[in-house]
């Protein structure tokens, strides 16, 4: 079956996307209430994955602020997942935030071991540990896909922030 990705703005899919986070893990272990997902959602860039019988996944994004190209969610529905979808969903969101920024950054939970492999599969390296940040006893884990310094970045992009 086919599967398009595609940015979206439409309320439907924000509260599908903030539905898919309220049933899984790890927003589940962090306590995520409803109100938090779809405002993280409306704040963010959102893509949508989504095949004929409808939506299967999405990324949420932003590129402002102090890091300035952050992958801040990803989720694929459990039906879909383990078939490319998550990789090629960070490669939108890549797409998206290298045009303005040299960096990508993320988080993950220190107990989401199979989702950080993912993306230290991708290139993602650890640059910092955000420890106790969410919930107590948990860490979150920051990591950087690394292209160019910004002044290189500057010189053949033109990208506006530093
Ligand atoms: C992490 C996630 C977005 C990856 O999407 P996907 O379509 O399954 O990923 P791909 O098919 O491109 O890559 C497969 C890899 O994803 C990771 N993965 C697969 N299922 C996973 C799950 N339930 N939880 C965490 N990581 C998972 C594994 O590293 C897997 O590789 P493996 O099969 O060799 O172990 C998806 O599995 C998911 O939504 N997991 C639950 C929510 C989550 O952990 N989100 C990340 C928060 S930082």
């Amino acid at each position: 079956m086919q599967t398009l990705i595609s940015d979206s703005r439409l309320l439907q899919d924000q509260e599908w996307a903030a539905r898919l986070m309220l049933s899984m893990e790890p927003w589940q272990t962090l306590g995520r209430q409803s109100a938090d997902c779809l405002q993280a959602i409306q704040e963010s860039f959102l893509a949508v994955a989504r095949d004929s019988d409808g939506p299967t996944g999405f990324i949420l994004w932003t590129t402002s602020g102090l890091l300035n190209g952050y992958i801040r969610t990803i989720a694929v529905s459990p039906a879909h997942q383990g078939r490319g979808l998550g990789q090629a969903l960070i490669a939108h969101a890549e797409a998206n935030i290298l045009a303005q920024s040299p960096n990508v950054f993320l988080c993950v939970s220190s107990f989401n071991p199979r989702a950080r492999a993912l993306y230290e599969r991708l290139g993602y390296k650890q640059v910092g540990r955000l420890e106790n940040l969410l919930i107590p006893g948990h860490d979150e884990v920051l990591l950087r896909k690394a292209g160019p310094s910004w002044r290189e970045f500057r010189q053949t992009c033109g990208g506006s922030a530093e």
